[in-house]
């Protein structure tokens, strides 16, 4: 093979904007009705009928949805937050935007969810809540997590910000905390191009959401501001993307899932590759396709070069970052070698099995040369 870099033949992710998009778009631009309004209310019951979940509120990203779960529970200076140490960097800032402290927990070696004991352990008197993410797509252990929350009085929050047309045991990941979100940023399974969702039970939880989605102003009496609030709304323009994006939903979901078959079959070939295991009671809902490898690095340049994307999530424990050195107190095993070894591969609605071909046949080449060495 050469040594320069095939054009991308492969990306690790493709969103898809079909002809429903444009359709959308224009007819919201023809509105003029753009800031938010008709279409983020019916995108929020399209969301609450998917999922089955009572209050379901629209901002303008996933991060800011967890920003606001935070403020739901009055979180502030002195409370701690246990967040997996295997995580994005947005699941870790919305601690701090409250000024509290997060404490970072290692994740289960088979699913890279929060692991339940290591949960345990860091439980303190100052430990106010969980924010548990449904890693690549699949769930978090929330039977577990539940049980953990009732015996020591914490909030749980979902991060399925990966994770929306997943379920566990039967119910819709985003629904399983207390209040769970999900982001909409372009390379997730739905896009908004930029966007992000909030599900709750609470009607008062859900009420106080969109009071601080805008600026605390009270739903009755244009600016009379109730309390401290951001802009953190979603517009019409990007909710009718997101429209659009939901007339396919069963779809979508489908073609992920038999990708992800696909690979799994295929991949048994290859002794030196671990695949994503799946757990009973778990839909996964395949954002990610990750697998370990040795030599991560090594795989995945020879990837580069053959024209095959990929993406890794995450390089770094979060406790690595950094801004966030103060907050170290120790390593976790399990997430310094996932940050090691993982290796997402190609995935996406619309995926050829000619392009899975690829993908697969340049992995096997890969691991031949860098095994030798
Ligand atoms: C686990 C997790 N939480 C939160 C977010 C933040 O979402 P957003 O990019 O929409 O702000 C992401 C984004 O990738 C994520 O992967």
């Amino acid at each position: 093979m050469s040594h320069q870099n095939e054009p991308v033949r492969v990306p690790w992710a493709r969103p898809y904007f079909g002809p429903k998009e444009t359709e959308w778009v224009l007819r919201t631009l023809n509105s003029q009705w753009l800031s938010q309004g008709e279409n983020v209310k019916v995108l929020e019951d399209r969301l609450a009928g998917l999922t089955a979940s009572p209050y379901v509120v629209a901002v303008n990203s996933g991060t800011a949805a967890l920003d606001i779960a935070l403020k739901l529970f009055a979180v502030g200076p002195g409370d701690e937050i246990l967040v997996p140490a295997f995580a994005y960097i947005a699941s870790v800032n919305c601690i701090l935007y409250q000024g509290a402290t997060p404490v970072f927990v290692d994740v289960d070696p088979q699913t890279y969810c929060l692991s339940v004991e290591a949960v345990k352990e860091k439980i303190t008197s100052r430990t106010r809540g969980i924010i548990a993410i449904d890693y690549a797509g699949q769930a978090a252990p929330w039977a577990e997590l539940r049980q953990l929350g009732r015996e020591h009085n914490l909030f749980l929050i979902e991060d399925a910000a990966p994770a929306l047309g997943g379920s566990y045991r039967g119910q819709a990941l985003g629904t399983l905390g207390n209040v769970g979100i999900t982001s909409f940023h372009t390379a997730k399974i739905f896009t908004t191009v930029e966007g992000g969702m909030l599900f709750m039970s609470d009607a008062k939880l859900a009420e106080r959401a969109c009071l601080i989605r805008s600026h605390g102003e009270s739903p009755t009496e244009k600016y009379l501001h109730v309390e401290l609030g951001h802009n953190y709304r979603m517009t019409d323009l990007h909710a009718a993307i997101g429209l659009a994006q939901f007339s396919r939903y069963e779809q979508v979901l489908q073609d992920r899932r038999q990708a992800a078959e696909y690979y799994s079959r295929h991949l048994q070939a290859l002794p030196d590759v671990v695949p994503p295991a799946v757990l009973p009671g778990n839909q996964h809902a395949w954002f990610l396709y990750p697998i370990l490898v040795q030599k991560r690095d090594e795989v995945r340049a020879w990837l580069t070069r053959a024209g095959i994307g990929t993406n890794i999530s995450w390089p770094y424990p979060v406790y690595r970052q950094p801004y966030l050195q103060q907050f170290f107190k120790e390593p976790c095993p399990v997430s310094e070698r996932l940050c090691q070894q993982v290796l997402c591969l190609p995935m996406y609605y619309g995926m050829t099995q000619a392009e899975q071909d690829l993908v697969i046949q340049a992995l096997s080449q890969a691991l031949e040369p860098i095994k030798e060495h």
